[in-house]
């Protein structure tokens, strides 16, 4: 029986010819940023339409790095639970206090309505999650942002060609965090990026640049001069190649994914699933069961993958947390996450269709 795969990169010729002209130059990787990293920070930010970006080796280290720009020690960040650990340790690595709220039961992205209550004389920054790659309530969180001099950072590791009023999804928030991890919609062996639409982007783009590659600044030749901490956080050649020519195909690899969940969401008779969305990216398309277990055991004996996104990060015992976020922890329980990837066939889609339906 073939197995069809929760997430499965989307590649042809191109990706594989490009990784043979860098075997042929010999150039895979410099801190200093140049060659296909350059290039494809530039052609994302014109995907964006951001005022810079910076790539990273990971969403992790995009997230790392974009929170190490503001001064967080013993400040809050207002973020959901239900998201990857990544995005709450990141305030952790910075010094900070995740402040977690819970999700709209309906698009699973932080309740913008409940976000008010949160806010204290310690609160620096909100930082939503475009989960499965729906936009989260930008306006009003930009708001509550603006009212409350609260910096915006978002999370768009699902959301690579997600729009949110006519914009994409990286033309927002002061600093917007992806990840190009393999299972993303633009996938690279490892990746990452900050875009940046903050006033001062020259110099947020420099210091990104040089706290991404271990502080190193000033440099002419051999010298340099180390005025900051930084990181090994720099992308690698053959990410950034491939990365230029997943980028050339997004949107058509969106409209893929925008395809199969609106099957998904047509077809799949029970109530408690992710609504349809033309603005969303659909990284994965969710629905919510009773017996997860048992439900992702039959699906798997029929050879469908499924997935888990995500145990709530409040109920990790490294977060030792005591408050109750009712919608998380019901949904942490009850989420099972469905491939959109482009290399399904239209049987895939119909017999993940039909099984789900079977069994739910
Ligand atoms: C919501 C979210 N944030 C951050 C990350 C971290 O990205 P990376 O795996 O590229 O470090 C992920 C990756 O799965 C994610 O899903």
């Amino acid at each position: 029986m073939k197995k069809i795969k929760l997430f499965d990169p989307y590649i042809d010729k191109s990706e594989r010819s490009i990784i043979n002209r860098i075997f042929d130059t010999g150039f895979w990787a410099s801190g200093a940023g140049t060659g296909y990293v350059r290039k494809f920070e530039k052609e994302f930010t014109r995907y964006v339409l951001a005022k810079d970006c910076v790539a990273v080796n990971s969403g992790t280290a995009a997230l790392n790095l974009a929170l190490s720009m503001y001064d967080i020690k013993n400040k809050e960040v207002i973020l959901p639970s239900l998201s990857f650990v990544a995005t709450a340790n990141a305030v952790i690595e910075n010094g900070g206090i995740p402040k977690f709220v819970d999700v709209d039961e309906s698009t699973l992205c932080i309740d913008s309505d409940k976000i008010s209550k949160e806010i204290s004389k310690k609160s620096q920054i909100i930082l939503p999650v475009h989960f499965a790659g729906l936009p989260s309530n930008i306006k009003e969180i930009s708001e509550l942002c603006n009212e409350n001099d609260l910096h915006l950072v978002e999370d768009a590791a699902h959301a690579a060609g997600s729009v949110y009023n006519k914009k994409k999804i990286g033309n927002h928030g002061e600093l917007v965090c992806f990840s190009f991890h393999p299972v993303k919609n633009l996938a690279m062996p490892t990746g990452g990026l900050i875009a940046i639409n903050k006033k001062n982007h020259k110099m947020v783009s420099q210091d990104l640049k040089e706290k991404r590659w271990c502080g190193i600044s000033n440099r002419s030749g051999v010298n340099y001069d180390v005025k900051n901490m930084g990181w090994n956080y720099y992308m690698n050649e053959f990410s950034a190649a491939i990365g230029l020519m997943q980028l050339k195909k997004l949107d058509k690899s969106n409209n893929i994914r925008k395809q199969i969940s609106k099957k998904y969401f047509e077809q799949i008779s029970i109530a408690n699933k992710m609504p349809f969305d033309k603005d969303c990216s659909y990284h994965f398309y969710w629905i919510r069961v009773k017996n997860r277990d048992v439900f992702r055991k039959k699906l798997l004996r029929q050879g469908i993958e499924t997935g888990i996104h995500y145990k709530p990060i409040h109920t990790f015992s490294f977060y030792k947390s005591k408050i109750r976020l009712p919608i998380s922890e019901k949904v942490g329980k009850e989420i099972v996450t469905l491939p959109t990837h482009p290399n399904l066939t239209e049987n895939d889609v119909e017999k993940i269709i039909k099984t789900v339906n079977k069994f739910t």
